[in-house]
């Protein structure tokens, strides 16, 4: 029977006490790791949030009553222990902070029982995730999500400090907002009160962070809850939190200062890293020409290399017919890797055409210098020696080509690059590398709506030497947008906006929305700028994707507490679900038969 806590205050948590402490006498509350009975002594390991305690039972030092209640403990039982702090009698523990003490037991409640856990509450378990999920409130309880929460809970903690302390003001904005789409799909909450309309949920709250420019708070912060429907993979979740950050008479180097000294303030305080300052810079162009990613991660090395120039008019049709059709052929040398076999360059291409390539043609420089390729036989000894020697090739290295529009030989060839550090160990987990990425592309152009869109939203202003491109050439406009990298990941994104509306009626017009229809989306936005609009710039950090790195783990599910799967489902309480008629017919909804 579970027991109350009447009377009874827990004084310490179970790892808070320390050989210090000893003869003390202590009361600590939390749930059974383990319990050993030896008869007329029962060791029983117990666990809060900051670690186990081990208490001794013996009948000498409680009444007998306590004994059984004792000798009742099971895994997960909640109990209630006061006691007296002791050197440990037994073998020292060195795998827990408290394992050279113990406590002697002399009371004892149970507050709660528990069935059998349908897995151990334990670190660096093997169990399925999907079970994990199902009983993610036990999962919960392992040391390594502890860990990965409290971890969590300190960056927001620091975060408010840091950007309280350099004059943010923390203001909350609304999650039922209307639909503006532009970028990924809404998540959408029909409206009772006004039949057949709807909410849609924030993607971020870059138009409300804006606005609060316009109404004069000059430097704003959110820890904010985002929502976007799109699919889902390790490093994106349908609901996710962002830092968001406005501020106010900024060009981008404010932004970027005020950002550089957050960085280094967190990852010293919570792990440890040094991050110097300050973090190196590179343009969108040349981190696709080195990399073929707008994203790279610095490493390691295995830089892209163009050899269009060298393989222009080549025997190898595959090359010198992407070069007549005005694509490019580059390559990346695999060093020391010319013994690859077979097999798994056929893998590398496989990869390779996930990406949109066509093939993936290799030369291997063998260590007796002879050349192993699948396109020897088009080459001229002089031509393929001259394209050895672009590459920089040695004896033993693997040299990996593709022959492409530019756009897909930088994806297959950024990526392969991954691919190969994966396989081969080239990034070392230890180093934090920091980059900036500038001048991104203001426009993207899309196949499928056949018309430019924003690469990073439609607010974004150009940088000045390129404005008077936005008429004759779009798609070579450079934006005043910025994106922070960590190892790879794009762990957060800005930009200066724009405060001049000509330049936004332009940026609408180039967008294909008539003025009509750009006042229908934005008109609260572009009718606000009227009234008097500071020049106003700001960033956004995937806060989820930042504590993933920061705590090691290979998942941003890992670093929330009760995420949603690949589906946008949660295997916990099964969101999302069916609804009683009588709530679809208040809202005015019939849900259409699936055919
Ligand atoms: P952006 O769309 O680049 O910018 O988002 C900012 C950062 O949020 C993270 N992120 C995600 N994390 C988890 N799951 C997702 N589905 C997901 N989508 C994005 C990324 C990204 O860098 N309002 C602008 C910011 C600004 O201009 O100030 C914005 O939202 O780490
Ligand atoms: P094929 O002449 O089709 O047998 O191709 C010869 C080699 O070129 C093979 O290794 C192909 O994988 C490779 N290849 C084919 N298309 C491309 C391409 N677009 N880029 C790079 N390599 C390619």
């Amino acid at each position: 029977m579970a027991e109350s806590m009447k009377g009874l205050h827990r004084t310490h948590r179970c790892a808070e006490v320390s050989v210090n402490d000893a003869g003390k006498t202590v009361t600590v509350m939390g749930w059974v790791q383990k319990n050993r009975n030896k008869g007329g002594i029962i060791f029983v390991d117990l666990r809060d949030r900051s670690g186990i305690l081990q208490i001794v039972f013996e009948g000498k030092n409680i009444s007998e009553e306590g004994f059984a209640k004792a000798e009742k403990l099971r895994s997960e039982y909640v109990a209630a222990v006061t006691g007296v702090i002791q050197p440990r009698q037994g073998a020292v523990n060195t795998n827990i902070a408290t394992g050279d003490i113990e406590l002697i037991a002399n009371d004892i409640r149970i507050l709660s029982e528990a069935e059998t856990p349908p897995f151990p509450i334990e670190e660096g378990i093997k169990t399925k995730e999907e079970l994990r999920l199902k009983y993610r409130y036990l999962d919960l309880r392992r040391p390594d999500l502890q860990r990965n929460l409290i971890m969590r809970s300190k960056v927001a903690t620091l975060t408010r400090q840091f950007l309280s302390d350099e004059g943010f003001l923390e203001i909350e904005t609304p999650i039922l907002n209307k639909s503006t789409p532009e970028g990924a799909r809404d998540y959408l909450v029909p409206s009772r009160v006004h039949p057949g309309n709807f909410y849609a949920l924030p993607q971020s709250p870059q138009l409300f962070k804006q606005l609060l420019m316009v109404s004069g708070y000059d430097r704003y912060f959110q820890i904010a809850k985002c929502f976007r429907d799109e699919d889902l993979r390790a490093d994106r979740q349908p609901e996710f939190t962002q830092i968001d950050m406005e501020m106010s008479f900024v060009d981008i180097d404010d932004v970027i200062d005020v950002n550089e000294r957050l960085l280094k303030k967190l990852f010293k305080e919570t792990i440890d890293v040094d991050i110097e300052l300050p973090i190196p810079r590179m343009t969108y162009k040349e981190a696709m020409e080195r990399f073929g990613s707008d994203k790279p991660d610095t490493r390691f090395g295995m830089e892209l290399k163009d050899v269009t120039e060298v393989v222009r008019g080549c025997g190898f049709g595959v090359f010198s017919g992407a070069v007549e059709n005005g694509g490019s052929v580059r390559g990346i040398n695999a060093k020391g890797q010319a013994a690859m076999p077979r097999k798994k360059i056929d893998s590398l291409t496989d990869v390779a055409k996930t990406y949109g390539a066509k093939g993936l043609a290799y030369v291997c420089v063998m260590d007796d210098g002879s050349i192993k390729s699948s396109f020897s036989k088009f080459l001229s000894e002089e031509e393929m020696q001259s394209l050895i020697k672009a590459m920089d090739g040695e004896a033993g290295d693997l040299l990996l080509f593709a022959a492409d529009k530019d756009k897909v030989v930088y994806d297959v060839l950024g990526n392969l690059r991954l691919e190969l550090a994966d396989r081969l160990n080239l990034a070392d987990k230890d180093t934090y590398n920091f980059l900036w990425v500038t001048e991104f592309p203001l426009f993207e152009w899309s196949e499928e709506q056949n018309r430019y869109v924003a690469m990073h939203h439609p607010f974004t202003m150009p940088m000045e030497e390129d404005i008077d491109l936005l008429d004759t050439e779009p798609g070579r406009v450079r934006a005043k947008a910025y994106d922070i990298i960590l190892n790879g990941n794009e762990i957060g994104g800005g930009s200066v906006r724009i405060h001049q509306d000509d330049v936004q009626e332009k940026m609408f017009e180039k967008l294909g929305f008539t003025k009509e229809q750009a006042y229908e989306r934005f008109g609260f936005l572009l009718n606000a700028f009227k009234y008097g609009v500071p020049p106003h710039a700001g960033l956004a950090y995937g806060f989820d994707r930042m504590i993933m790195l920061m705590a090691g783990q290979e998942s941003i599910r890992d670093v929330i507490a009760f995420p949603k799967i690949k589906d946008a489902s949660c295997l916990m309480s099964d969101a999302p679900n069916v609804v009683d008629d009588i709530q679809l017919d208040e809202l005015g909804i019939q849900i259409k038969e699936e055919e």
